[in-house]
């Protein structure tokens, strides 16, 4: 049988004729002990033989990863290597439930960033599920032809309990394109059980491409945990420079769209904020074309009114995620301005815990005169710099730990 390069057989069927919608589908099922992302032959149309085996393989450039996991809903999300149509398959015991993305008529298809919603969901509930992608090989206006489907292996998430009275989390920050940290430091947490992953910012120095996504987040987060637990991508100043800066959004989903967010999840109101650049907008290397004093002053209403909502108010804990602390990060713009926004809020308001990075310096510091609340900032990026931060909470205590890459536990901080 002819056979390609990863001993796949070429199906005939490629060469057949089109048809008025040359749809060539059949499933390759790939199961789960071969690899990650498996692929497979995709075709080439040609004027003169119509469809053609071809050396190209189609498949995944990532595997899939979580966003935006809550009670009853998930974003999945994942990239493929050439324009297709994706959906997925899932269930509590089987995969007999099947979803995709669907807007203004058309199920999302020809493109290659997949995000897909599952939602109507159980809480407190274990769902299998897996991708499926199959390949536009020509998209003309009465010739759509699509290549085999690819299924993909076999993963599993858990829905949040709605009365869960814990949470636990691990956080990073400062990673600045090394790849090679996530599991440096992930491989500190040992059995320590966590919910999600916070990356508090600048994973990266700047944005390049969609590589660059790829290669030194994405792949390293789906090496390690992403396929089965959320992380949430918190934008540091790093993330707003470079060509790519404003595409980064794309490959992330937000609550509301939006940098700043909030939600409960066990016992703590989680609060995310975007401290956007560390100096004024009218720093020459901005070019005139950032406005992030404005992006803080707008976080600083919708902070004190989200402080305020009746959702939250039986949160035993309020915990903000920030990369730009607002005290002990010297006294550039961006750490003078996030002060004068929204310390006084977290000090009006009670705080319980701001937890940032950006200065490379990791500490803990406790309520002081400066601030009524403890700020933890971790390390990076460099080896002997780094930190992981692991933070559990319950109705009785919350307990942080800080630990060095080298395994040296460098701060605690509790709270009773
Ligand atoms: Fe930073």
């Amino acid at each position: 049988m002819n056979k390609d390069k990863n001993n796949q057989p070429r199906s005939k069927k490629f060469r057949s004729r089109r048809g008025f919608i040359g749809d060539l589908s059949k499933v390759a099922v790939i199961g789960a002990a071969l690899p990650l992302t498996p692929a497979i032959a995709m075709p080439t149309v040609s004027e003169e033989n119509g469809l053609e085996s071809s050396e190209n393989l189609f498949g995944l450039s990532t595997a899939p990863y979580l966003q935006n996991l809550t009670e009853n809903s998930v974003d999945i999300l994942c990239i493929t290597n050439a324009k297709a149509h994706s959906w997925i398959e899932y269930g509590k015991e089987n995969l007999e439930l099947k979803t995709e993305t669907y807007s203004d008529g058309f199920v999302q298809a020809n493109n290659s960033l997949h995000k897909i919603r599952l939602s109507g969901l159980q809480a407190n509930t274990t769902y299998k599920y897996r991708i499926a992608s199959r390949p536009i090989v020509q998209f003309e206006p009465y010739d759509l032809v699509f290549g085999e489907t690819v299924v993909n292996e076999v993963k599993s998430f858990t829905t949040p309990a709605s009365d869960s009275d814990s949470v636990s989390c691990v956080i990073l920050n400062d990673i600045h394109d090394r790849p090679y940290s996530f599991s440096d430091l992930l491989s500190l947490c040992g059995d320590f059980n966590y919910d999600f992953v916070a990356l508090n910012g600048d994973m990266f120095d700047y944005q390049t491409d969609e590589k660059q996504l790829i290669d030194h987040l994405i792949e390293p987060c789906t090496n390690l945990f992403a396929s089965e637990k959320p992380f949430l991508m918190i934008r540091g100043n790093h993330e707003t420079r470079g060509k790519y800066a404003r595409n980064f959004k794309d490959y992330f989903t937000y609550k509301d769209n939006e940098y700043y967010f909030s939600f409960k999840q066990g016992p703590v109101h989680w609060i995310v904020l975007d401290t956007g650049e560390d100096k004024e907008d009218s720093a020459p290397a901005y070019g005139e074309i950032v406005c992030f004093d404005q992006f803080r002053e707008t976080q600083a209403l919708w902070l004190e009114k989200e402080l305020q909502k009746s959702e939250f108010k039986d949160c035993r804990y309020r915990v903000v995620l920030m990369h730009i602390p607002v005290f002990h990060s010297g006294d550039w713009h961006g750490t003078m301005h996030c002060r004068k926004l929204f310390h006084p809020i977290f000090e009006k308001f009670g705080i319980d815990m701001v937890i940032s990075g950006h200065t490379h310096k990791y500490g803990i510091h406790p309520p002081s005169d400066e601030h009524n609340y403890p700020i933890i900032i971790g390390g990076g990026p460099k080896k002997n710099k780094r930190t992981v931060i692991q933070l559990k909470a319950n109705n009785q205590n919350l307990d942080l730990k800080m630990i060095r890459d080298d395994g040296l536990v460098v701060g605690e901080y509790s709270i009773d």
